[in-house]
């Protein structure tokens, strides 16, 4: 981009309009957090989701960018190019929400993007290639586990029916939410699943604390750690609190506890860079005077390294095998994404467009998985992050500025028009 349409870019992007933007979406399953924290639980294929997904198609329809979808629900608003027929540029996050979410994870990359396109379109900054906005199904894995599979779809990473019998709490299953959506939506064009674009940048906050901790404006992302999801089942036998002999006993939470404690050992890292968590337990029949019969647990296994992911992964089943004492197990994985590293066509753009605006940066990678993860093998990708208030996120007290998210918008309309000229 010339030197002199580049401020014109800049000062159209309008901090007021985005801000304003994310607070009416925020409003869509809007909770409180513990703390009073103004949060957002906005499950993928659900009513509110679709009512945030109409406010977009909305805005973006009011600036002439044309709306369509394809057969998993992934949502695109595209702004033409002078070359039509040229690869586009594609930007964009998810607008689904954790359970206890916040107002910023996932929909400030999708509305970064539209606020971009709109600065460009309102700069008259002459785009050679289209820019697609858009809006990945399901990345969160909130309501239907496991996350991104819009953008594994997409990637054709995995079949779009892989998930179709995936349930909610509810038992619905992910192919009825979105057979429901598909029809709510039945006159939004469509379009076909897939395709190949000329580079993909995702905005999203850093849900850390390393760019607030550094006092830097943009995160240049380098990467995205490697993240495998698996769901363990113990079954043992109920029997009476009071009256069934420990010795005798097939209960499950105690299999539960040991198998826990030998993957703690086993997930063991003094140097503090690998992540295990077993974030959701379910235990039946779930009364007090009662032995479980049986427990589900969650585990979410992070690192950087592709071997050591690999290895200890593989070695979740047998280790928590040979830990139970009394219970017959099954474990399955459920999402398997090798670490990827993000290309300098993408980083370098979001770098010098933060330079050229006299912005801070800092490249680091990503803890956290985006849908960024499945663009790399189809296209040059890169990702932008705005600081985190105290890193926290996946809570209702996550929080980023009006003012840091405005920088982010204005680096991304920067670093797309330039991506979309080349
Ligand atoms: C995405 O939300 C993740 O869990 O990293
Ligand atoms: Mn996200
Ligand atoms: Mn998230």
């Amino acid at each position: 981009m010339s030197a002199s349409t580049a401020p014109n870019l800049i000062a159209a992007v309008s901090e007021v309009r985005q801000w304003d933007r994310l607070m009416e979406l925020a409003k869509l399953g809007a909770i409180t957090g513990a703390d009073g924290e103004p949060g957002v639980n906005r499950p993928c294929l659900s009513p509110l989701d679709r009512e945030a997904r109409r406010l977009l198609i909305g805005w973006g329809e009011k600036l002439g960018l044309v709306a369509s979808v394809d057969e998993i629900g992934n949502l695109f608003l595209r702004h033409e190019g002078t070359e039509p027929d040229a690869a586009p540029v594609l930007t964009g996050s998810h607008m689904d929400s954790q359970p206890n979410g916040g107002r910023f994870d996932g929909i400030w990359g999708v509305i970064a993007g539209l606020e971009a396109v709109q600065a460009i379109r309102e700069a008259g900054v002459a785009t050679r290639r289209p820019i697609e906005v858009v809006a990945w199904t399901n990345e969160e894995g909130g309501r239907f586990a496991p996350g991104c599979m819009g953008s594994m779809a997409w990637a054709h990473f995995k079949p779009s029916n892989t998930w179709d019998a995936v349930t909610d709490s509810d038992g619905v299953t992910f192919r009825e939410a979105l057979d429901e959506q598909r029809k709510a939506e039945a006159d939004i064009a469509k379009r076909p699943l897939g395709g190949k674009p000329f580079a993909y940048l995702e905005a999203h906050i850093e849900q850390g604390p390393q760019l607030e901790a550094e006092g830097k404006d943009i995160g240049v992302v380098t990467g995205i750690q490697g993240s495998r999801w698996f769901i363990v089942e113990i079954r043992g036998e109920t029997a009476h609190a009071g009256t069934a002999p420990v010795s005798l006993r097939k209960d499950a939470v105690q299999d539960m506890i040991r198998a826990v404690t030998a993957l703690n050992a086993l997930m063991t890292d003094p140097t503090d860079v690998l992540r295990f968590t077993v974030g959701r337990i379910e235990v039946l029949p779930n009364t007090s005077n009662t032995v479980a019969d049986i427990v589900r647990f969650t585990i979410d296994f992070r690192h950087p390294d592709k071997e050591l992911l690999i290895t200890n992964g593989d070695a979740i089943e047998p280790t928590i095998r040979s830990a139970v004492k009394s219970c017959e197990v099954t474990v399955t994985e459920r999402f398997h994404a090798l670490p990827v590293e993000f290309d300098a066509l993408v980083t370098d753009a979001v770098e010098d467009a933060a330079a050229a605006q006299g912005l801070s940066s800092l490249r680091l990678p990503s803890g956290a998985f985006h849908d960024a993860q499945f663009m790399v093998p189809i296209c040059p990708t890169g990702m932008l992050f705005v600081p985190s208030r105290n890193g926290v996120s996946h809570n209702p007290a996550e929080y980023t500025s009006s003012t840091q998210l405005a920088a982010g918008a204005r680096v991304l309309a920067q670093a797309l028009a330039e991506l979309a000229n080349r």
